[in-house]
């Protein structure tokens, strides 16, 4: 695909380091990704969830798709919210491997407050942590090959801050803003709503007491993570965590984190939550009574010239047959796109230019192309 003969020709030019994935990834390619996902979706009347949205415009295409209806949801990361993709020219190449993550952080510097901006207005709906972070040895796997460097950036002990120091400290969203992208939606969307995403009896424990005048610098010496970069290092947020809970049992407390590995538990779910799904069974229901129900035709009908293929007329025939039936069904788990704009299906003939000789309703020698 394009996205490796990319890839090939950067490494023959000798570009080996983490610069070479942000290159090799541009800004339009998760553009066209999210827009293919999205026209996919609206076609099988399913629901979408992006997650990583990490550019302007591919921000903006979810914006769009929602102001048409559109059921879908777009997730913004730490990463992207705080930092940019300037840092993969670092001259230092454990830093730049660091934000090696797809899709890249942008190296536009505007694009997180932008992110933070449609966040804050509900373009975008959640925020999460997108935590996978490598060492710097795990990285270096791709130290001579930037194809090779695992992807993942750290983000879990930052987010909160992240949104509370960008986005509620400058007057973009308030407190219950706040608690929504970072909580009550995502739990809302995943259908663990009220277990989860909820202060109430009979909802888990799972609690954060937070001091909105509180601020801390990041740094890898005083993370609370196993590595030597921290990709916010340096950057001051305002807002911090005094004390989390979760499930009872108290994991942070002045600063001092303690958890217990294999506490995590498993969380039953409703299938087809009605947050999501109301609309898709409301517009499948439509779709069922589309059909107009009306008397047969029985003018003259007369014969149609095909370039391509001759399609005799039947007068019983209603409508154009099922385009199932000429195109085959397609594959959705099958992308087909590539930089080349070829399509998956591009060996399947297409209707091709259709002299109408005398349509009902009139002559006329209007040529149609369709
Ligand atoms: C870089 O790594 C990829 C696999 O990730 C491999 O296919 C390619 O041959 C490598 N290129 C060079 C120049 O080492
Ligand atoms: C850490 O948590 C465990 C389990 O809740 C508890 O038994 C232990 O005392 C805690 N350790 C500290 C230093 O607070
Ligand atoms: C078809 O269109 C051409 C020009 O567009 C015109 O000269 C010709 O007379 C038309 N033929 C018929 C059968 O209408």
């Amino acid at each position: 695909t394009g996205l490796f003969q990319e890839q090939k020709k950067l490494l023959c030019l000798g570009i080996t380091g983490p610069e070479g994935h942000v290159i090799s990834h541009s800004e339009e390619v998760e553009t066209e990704a999210v827009y293919r996902a999205i026209t996919i979706a609206k076609q099988s009347n399913c629901p979408l969830y992006i997650t990583k949205v990490m550019s302007k415009s591919a921000a903006d295409v979810i914006a769009k798709a929602r102001k048409k209806g559109m059921v879908v949801y777009g997730e913004p990361i730490t990463a992207g919210l705080a930092t940019d993709g300037s840092h993969y020219w670092s001259k230092d190449w454990a830093i730049a491997a660091a934000f090696v993550t797809s899709p890249p952080l942008n190296p536009d510097p505007s694009t997180p407050q932008y992110l933070t901006s449609l966040l804050a207005c509900g373009d975008l709906q959640v925020t999460s942590s997108a935590q996978a972070s490598f060492s710097t040895a795990q990285k270096a796997v791709g130290k001579d090959n930037f194809t090779s460097i695992p992807e993942g950036t750290n983000g879990i002990e930052e987010r909160m801050s992240v949104v509370w120091d960008r986005a509620v400290a400058t007057g973009m969203m308030d407190e219950n803003e706040f608690v929504a992208v970072t909580s009550t939606n995502a739990a809302k969307l995943f259908s663990m709503y009220p277990r989860k995403g909820r202060i109430a009896v009979g909802s888990d424990a799972d609690i954060v007491i937070w001091n909105p005048k509180e601020t801390r610098i990041v740094s890898a010496n005083t993370h609370n993570l196993n590595l030597e970069v921290n990709i916010f290092e340096g950057l001051e947020f305002r807002g911090v965590a005094s004390v989390v809970i979760s499930g009872g049992r108290v994991l942070l407390e002045d600063g001092k984190l303690n958890v217990t590995e294999g506490s995590g538990r498993f969380i039953p779910r409703k299938a087809f939550p009605d947050i999501v799904y109301k609309r898709i069974k409301a517009r499948s229901k439509m779709a069922e009574t589309r059909g107009v129900p009306r008397g047969n035709y029985d003018g003259p009908v007369h014969d149609v010239i095909s370039m391509t293929k001759s399609v005799p007329p039947t007068p019983t025939t209603r409508g154009p047959p099922c385009p199932k039936t000429l195109t085959g069904p397609r594959n959705l788990h099958q992308s087909g796109f590539t930089l080349a704009g070829t399509q998956i299906d591009d060996h399947i003939p297409r209707r091709s230019a259709q002299r109408i000789v005398a349509p009902p309703g009139g002559r006329s020698n209007i040529t149609s192309l369709s």
